[in-house]
C-alpha cells in the first residue's frame, strides 16, 4: 500500500486530505479533495458525465494512485459495488455456476460428490 494511503484498524470514517484525483494520463479531476464518510452516513457524489464521480473510487480502491494528500481507511475493507452490473444475463443458478452450463455444472457436481462416497 502507497505510503500516503493509511490503513487504520478499527477505523469507521473514510477520509480524503487534500487528494489530487489524477487519471493515467495525467489529467487532473478533482484538485485538492478532502471529506470525510463515517461508517453508517450516505454521500452523494454528483456531477457530469466524465468529470471523475467513478475516478474518486478508483483511487479508494488503490487502482489508481494517491497523486497528493492522503487517504485514510479502514483495514476491515470496503465493499464496492461496480457502476456497470458485472453478471451475466439469465437466473440465478447461472450466476452462481458461470461460466460453467448447467449440464457441465450437474456433471462437476456429480464428480465431486462420487469422490467422496465410501464403497
Ligand atoms: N483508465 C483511464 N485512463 C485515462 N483516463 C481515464 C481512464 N478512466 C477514465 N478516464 C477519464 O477520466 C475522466 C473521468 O471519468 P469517470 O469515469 O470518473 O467519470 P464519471 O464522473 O464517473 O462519469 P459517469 O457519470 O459517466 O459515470 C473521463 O474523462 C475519462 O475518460
Ligand atoms: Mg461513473
Amino acid at each position: 500500500m502507497p505510503s500516503n494511503v493509511i490503513s487504520v484498524p478499527s477505523e469507521e470514517t473514510i477520509s480524503f486530505r487534500n487528494v489530487d484525483i489524477v487519471t493515467p494520463s495525467q489529467k487532473l479531476l478533482a484538485s485538492q479533495l478532502s471529506c470525510d464518510v463515517s461508517q453508517g452516513k450516505s454521500l452523494l457524489v454528483t456531477g457530469p458525465n466524465g468529470s471523475g464521480k467513478s475516478s474518486i473510487f478508483r483511487v479508494l480502491q488503490s487502482l489508481w494512485p494517491v497523486a497528493s494528500g492522503r487517504l485514510t481507511v479502514p483495514s476491515e475493507g470496503i465493499f464496492h459495488v461496480p457502476q456497470r452490473p458485472y453478471t451475466c444475463l439469465g437466473t440465478l443458478r447461472d450466476q452462481i455456476i458461470y461460466p460453467l452450463s448447467r449440464e457441465e455444472a450437474e456433471l462437476k457436481m456429480a464428480k465431486s460428490l462420487r469422490r467422496w462416497t465410501i464403497t
